[in-house]
């Protein structure tokens, strides 16, 4: 039995009925004691449901003739669709739309030496074979086709030895989606409702936060130290209030570089156990780094089942093929995929692909000379940001990842210099975009990867002068 009042019951039915026709316009309503007795309810029942029916122009009675279902109201002849009105995500209107802004540079200039996007450009590209595993795949004719909810099993086996985790032993502890950003609204959608809070790093993805704004959930902001996030700002939080998960990029997190310590993803996770709190680990920057390997994921240092472990393709391959990975608990990624299911499943050409791109082992040696050409372009870039430390400019050497995260003399607004330099043709994102109160803070993210060493030199020439002569304004 529902909660609601057996009223609503026989309310809605009969209303259904009007609606669907079954009882058209103009057609009698039995008599209330009549009906009570065909549906086993008191009288009193179905005086209820026809008084709501009656009140909402549904039914009228007349002396004489009993309830009849009533003509359709006059209609004005235009009445206009309120697409505002239509929404029923209430924040995503009044949520930043950072993500459309950085993506419409590509299209909108073309020619813009780009220091926005974080990915490995053309350069990456032509230096590896896979686009010729995406030929192969468009030859193969089940390419064309479905393939499994939580993605094609071949690439999910794959996916489980690459991992190389105890805790990821199946292909069916792992749900394939478009991108790691889906993947993240996936688990977001599962664990929280509007008005719910969450913990990250501050600052953190943009890509996340607007996530987590327009779906309406609070962000409980952590600060990050050398050692990644704090642990102590961490503990206050947890054993003041209950969020509904810890989002964390521990390893050279996104925009700062910076790496959780093996100490502190202890404490981490001694903290989600001893609070009861899920984890999810956005692990898109792990293969980049350009000297020491980092700290193993916290997903296989984990002994609760609380990690939920988020990849992609985008940061090791191309953004393009939208491909991305959550693996956890069977339990949850059962729940994941239902929930995937309502969009179909991701494409099958990318996942072929990508598939006999692992099978035949083929992603080492690739990373491996993405790192070359990464450590060679973040020393490129670091050389021209190095004199740039007279002006008062400060930056951390890129251990990993794909960005230097620069804050400015206080002098200097990080969204002048945008626009001015965006005019002079070269882009890259402003650090508001990282942090949940867009208040005044001195932050720019460039990103050393996307350009081949020409294109870093001139830019960063550009980015110097405009530099420069912001500064001299105020000296
Ligand atoms: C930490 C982090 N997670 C996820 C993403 C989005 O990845 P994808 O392209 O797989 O959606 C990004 C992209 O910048 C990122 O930095």
């Amino acid at each position: 039995m529902g909660r609601n009042p057996i009223y609503t019951r026989v309310y809605n039915q009969l209303k259904y009925q009007i609606l669907s026709g079954e009882l058209p316009i103009g057609s009698h309503l039995p008599p209330e004691r009549k009906l009570a007795t065909r549906l086993g309810v008191s009288r009193n029942t179905v005086v209820r449901a026809y008084a709501e029916l009656e009140s909402e122009g549904f039914i009228a009675g007349r002396m004489g003739s009993g309830r009849r279902v009533e003509a359709l109201p006059p209609a004005p002849l235009l009445t206009r669709v309120n697409w505002n009105s239509q929404s029923s995500y209430n924040h995503l209107a009044s949520s930043p739309s950072h993500m459309a802004e950085l993506l419409s540079i590509t299209d909108a200039y073309p020619d813009t030496i780009n220091f926005a996007h974080g990915d490995g450009g053309k350069h990456t590209l032509s230096s590896s074979c896979f686009p010729d595993y995406v030929k192969a795949a468009a030859e193969k004719v089940q390419s064309y086709f479905f393939t499994a909810v939580h993605g094609l099993p071949l690439l999910r086996e794959q996916l489980v030895e690459w991992m190389g985790m105890e805790q990821i032993s199946s292909p069916e502890q792992v749900c394939v989606t478009s991108g790691s950003q889906e993947g993240l609204y996936l688990i977001t959608s599962i664990l929280a409702k509007p008005g719910d809070c969450i913990v990250t790093e501050m600052p953190t993805y943009f890509g996340s936060l607007q996530l987590f704004a327009s779906l309406g959930i609070q962000i409980i902001p952590v600060p990050l130290d050398q050692d990644g996030m704090r642990m102590d700002v961490l503990e206050g939080i947890l054993a003041r209030s209950h969020p509904r998960f810890i989002y964390t990029v521990p390893t050279f997190h996104n925009p700062t570089g910076r790496t959780l310590s093996f100490v502190r993803r202890k404490q981490l996770l001694a903290l989600s156990e001893r609070y009861g709190i899920p984890i999810v680990e956005d692990d898109a920057y792990r293969h980049l780094h350009l000297d020491a390997e980092p700290p193993s994921p916290l997903n296989s240092m984990d002994q609760s089942g609380h990690v939920i472990y988020l990849n992609t393709f985008s940061k090791i391959l191309f953004p393009g093929l939208r491909t991305g990975w959550i693996a956890g608990n069977q339990q949850f990624i059962q729940l994941i995929t239902r929930l995937k299911e309502l969009s179909i499943s991701t494409n099958t050409l990318g996942q072929i692909a990508l598939a006999s791109f692992l099978k035949n082992g083929e992603l080492a040696p690739h990373l491996a000379t993405a790192r070359n050409l990464y450590r060679e372009q973040a020393q490129l870039m670091e050389s021209q940001l190095a004199p740039l430390r007279s002006l008062g400019i400060q930056y951390e050497k890129a251990a990993g990842g794909l960005y230097f995260w620069i804050a400015l003399p206080e002098e200097l607004n990080p969204r002048e210099l945008m626009h001015t330099c965006m005019k002079s043709g070269v882009s890259f994102t402003c650090g508001d975009m990282f942090l949940v109160r867009e208040a005044e803070q001195p932050y720019i993210r460039l990103c050393y990867t996307h350009e081949g060493a020409e294109r870093i030199e001139q830019g960063m020439s550009i980015l110097t002068h405009v530099l420069r002569k912001q500064k001299e304004a105020f000296s």
